[in-house]
């Protein structure tokens, strides 16, 4: 029998399991049905945003039971549990994208700063269309105009980790997905 940890504490900082394992397992399975038979465009090109997406993309493509192509790209623009207000494109993309479908995949949309940044950046390769697949969305916290086309869980104004979400580089290995506890209470 696994032990469930539901409290861990990571520097001096307290979080709490907030969605399990099991509830997004069965959430990325109901989303996997959803994007297979939405997705009608020929070999859609999943851009997973690292580092925080690699673990929702690894249990959703392996689902994903149409043609599809994977790309990564790398951005960054959080310091620890506040965002730093800047973009900084590291890694893009090589693939040609005239007339794809674009299908990014991300962890979280927070202020949806980035998701305008991948916008603006993929729209220079002059796609068919750019859709946004993201596991968790907190629409309280939005200072862009962004709606992403799937969602997995809309969540509050509150900061997470685990399931590729980290604090400082920590925490993404966590299989629940944990919140800061003070936050909730
Ligand atoms: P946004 O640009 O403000 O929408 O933030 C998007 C990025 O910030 C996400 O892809 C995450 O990498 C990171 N982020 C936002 N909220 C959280 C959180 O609660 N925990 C960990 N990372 C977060
Ligand atoms: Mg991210």
């Amino acid at each position: 029998m696994f032990e469930v940890m539901s409290t861990i504490k990571i520097n001096s900082k307290h979080f709490e399991v907030y969605l399990t394992a099991a509830q997004i397992e069965e959430r990325i399975k109901s989303l996997a049905q959803q994007l297979n038979k939405e997705l009608t465009t020929e070999n859609p090109l999943f851009v997973v945003v690292l580092n925080g997406a690699y673990i929702f993309a690894a249990d959703l493509l392996r689902k994903i039971t149409i043609p599809h192509e994977v790309a990564f790209v790398k951005i960054s623009s959080y310091d620890g549990t506040k965002s730093t207000g800047m973009v900084k494109n590291v890694i893009g993309i090589t693939q040609n994208l005239q007339n794809r479908h674009v299908v990014i995949v991300e962890d979280i949309v927070d202020t949806g700063q980035s998701l305008t940044y991948l916008n603006q950046y993929l729209k220079e390769g002059n796609p068919l269309k750019i859709s946004t697949l993201t596991l968790l969305f907190k629409p309280k916290a939005l200072l862009h105009k962004v709606t992403p086309t799937w969602v997995g869980f809309e969540i509050e104004p509150h900061f997470v980790i685990g399931y590729g979400l980290d604090y400082n580089e920590a925490g993404r290995n966590l299989p629940d997905i944990y919140v800061e506890s003070e936050k909730i209470k």
